[in-house]
């Protein structure tokens, strides 16, 4: 039931605006349902013209009188009636069609602009297929739904105040005795929609996941051939896919089971009316000829009364999948967005400094990664961070930029904390090139001013020139218009990576942060990139991760971070009198250089 409200409060939220629709819909719908009842007093009406006629035609004295128009009259009248009927149930479809291609659109638009708006911490909790599930599988739920099903509920809707409207108007003692049994068929409706809801629930979340799995063994299709895994990738499959169709089906027997019960409610009903109303007969003040009569009209009633009921029950996993769409999209909407202050100011020119002043820092509640780091950047310096895998490197970085906020402590630009910044304001003062690059569906070009969309050409070509990478695009036929597709593979990572450094070159950033810019590259690309992060690093604040201590010998400042924790700073020659960890690290290395 909480999820019905909550659907209901989602659905009302993107239909509302749609409000005149509805109600012309259901002006029309109403008309046609009058149509519908109306029309067969003027079959029976004709009939009865027709045998006058034939009638007076057939014997000779009366033949001269006999005349066919007020057949014509009735049977003209009963046809408008059947057109009226199909027209305004066709226009009707057609504006109800009109609101759920909107409003769908609208909720698809939606969505994704949250996505844009939301804290890191959900797409790294979250599996891309799960997401993804919202967008395909559980946005098509709600438009199948909508599409078929609320043409059928606001018809549904009619009859059923169309039927108590005459009931009551024939006799209320038996327009009562008629609804008798509503309240025990909510009850069981009630309890079937609760256990095919959850089944259903499930069912989504079960697919949601299957979705997440099949993304992860897609992405990672090369470790699998390279491990020989495709057997134990099908077994996976298998069980998740075993999961979608155990809850599918449980889902499908709850909610089909509906429909019949309802049909039995249905007979009840009929066999309630007759009882009721033959002691009505009986007993009552009716001559027993009247009585009868009632008895059968309203019989024909209580097998209609259940008739909206069914009509909605039948569509009933339709609307089921549609609530549990709207619930699984509500979720995404409900998420906590990123905090951007209310009067954020811009982010200023870095005057002294960059201060990260006792941070503590946790992912997951309870399980702190960052223990007390303090970092002291001056303006323009170059400060690299080493240290070994996991020791929290990328965590820190992930706190400049505000990925996540710090628990404890602070991070201040010239005295004040960065999270008084506006956020966008923020974001693109500071550049980053991340640890996987990542290239976008367009043209080379289109993705060096992926920061700054208006970049002319010639910025373009610049920021490639200082990323080194600016003659293997011109090798390529097509240049800066070559197109970057899906396959992004056609670039090598080093390729890549020098694209997202001529990226993060072009916007120009006050305070730069190069995540493992050199990873698994060769000696030559190395190099390369090497000289790009220089060109870049110049006259700039900036944060250099690095495995390789090669690249960062001339930072001013090298801190090492081990188990989230600083536990040596200085600069090279420094840390290498000091004979501690980085000593160590350095001495390892060069054996291999
Ligand atoms: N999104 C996350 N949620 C929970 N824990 C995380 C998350 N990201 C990283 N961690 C944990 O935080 C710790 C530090 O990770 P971090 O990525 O900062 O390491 P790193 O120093 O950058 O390592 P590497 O050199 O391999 O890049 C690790 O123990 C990791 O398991
Ligand atoms: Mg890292």
């Amino acid at each position: 039931m909480n999820d019905l409200r909550n659907a209901g409060k989602y659905y009302w939220h993107y239909l509302k605006r749609y409000w005149r629709g509805f109600i012309i819909s259901m002006l029309l719908i109403a008309f046609s349902t009058w149509c519908i009842v109306v029309a067969p007093t003027y079959l029976g009406r004709a009939v009865e013209q027709l045998t006058t006629y034939l009638q007076q035609w057939s014997s000779p004295a009366t033949r001269g009188q006999a005349s066919l128009t007020p057949f014509n009259h009735t049977l003209i009248i009963y046809i408008l009636l059947y057109v009226g009927d199909a027209s305004t149930i066709f226009i009707s479809s057609l504006i109800l069609a009109r609101v759920t291609a909107h409003s769908t659109g609208t909720m698809r638009v939606g969505l994704f602009r949250k996505l844009q708006r939301m804290k890191v911490q959900y797409f790294d909790t979250h599996s891309d297929g799960d997401i993804l599930a919202r967008f395909t599988s559980d946005l098509d739920n709600i438009f199948n739904a909508m599409n078929q099903a609320l043409l059928e509920i606001l018809l549904a809707v009619a009859q059923f105040v169309g039927l108590l409207i005459v009931m009551f108007n024939q006799n209320v003692t038996m327009a009562w005795v008629t609804m008798a049994s509503t309240p025990l068929a909510l009850i069981v409706a009630a309890v079937v929609m609760r256990k095919a809801g959850v089944a259903v629930n499930q069912q989504q979340d079960d697919i949601g996941k299957l979705n997440g799995y099949i993304n992860e063994q897609i992405t990672g299709q090369k470790v699998l051939i390279t491990n020989g895994l495709q057997q134990d990738s099908l077994k996976g499959f298998a069980g998740y896919n075993a999961k979608v169709r155990q809850s599918a089906l449980t889902g499908q027997i709850w909610s089909g089971i509906l429909n019949p019960l309802m049909q039995g409610m249905s007979l009840l009903n009929t066999a309630i009316v007759i009882f009721f109303g033959s002691w009505f007969a009986l007993n009552g003040s009716l001559s027993t000829g009247a009585a009868l009569a009632l008895v059968v009209v309203f019989v024909n009633y209580a097998q209609q009364y259940y008739q909206p009921i069914m009509s909605l029950t039948s569509l009933y996993s339709m609307i089921q999948l549609a609530i549990t769409g709207a619930r699984r999209v509500d979720e995404v909407r409900n998420q906590p967005e990123e905090t951007n202050p209310a009067r954020g100011h811009e982010m200023p020119a870095i005057q002294n400094g960059l201060q990260i002043d006792d941070v503590h820092f946790s992912y997951v509640p309870g399980k702190e990664i960052l223990h007390g780091v303090s970092i002291d950047v001056h303006r323009g310096e170059m400060v690299a961070l080493v240290g070994p895998t996991g020791s929290g490197k990328t965590t820190v970085m992930n706190l400049m930029n505000r990925f996540y906020d710090v628990d404890q402590g602070a991070i201040t630009l010239d005295g004040t904390d960065i999270r008084q910044f506006d956020l966008q304001s923020l974001r693109t003062n500071v550049g980053i090139v991340l640890q996987e690059p990542q290239l976008f569906t367009g043209t080379i070009a289109d993705n060096i001013r992926y920061g700054d969309p208006q970049a002319g050409m010639d910025r373009v070509i610049d920021a490639a020139k200082q990323a080194n990478i600016h003659d293997f695009i011109t090798s390529l036929p097509a240049g800066y218009d070559t197109r970057v597709s899906d396959e992004q593979s056609v670039f090598s990572a080093g390729q890549k990576q020098l694209m997202s450094i001529a990226r993060t070159i072009l916007t120009n950033p006050r305070l730069l942060i190069l995540d493992e810019a050199t990873s698994n590259v060769d000696t030559v690309t190395e190099a390369r990139i090497q000289a790009a992060m220089d060109n870049v690093i110049q006259g700039r604040t900036s944060f250099v991760i690095a495995h390789r201590l090669k690249t960062i010998l001339n930072a001013d400042k090298i801190v090492v971070l081990k188990d989230g924790q600083v536990i040596e700073q200085g600069n090279h020659q420094a840390l290498l009198a000091e004979n501690g960890f980085y000593a160590e690290l350095y001495r390892n290395q060069m054996v291999f250089d």
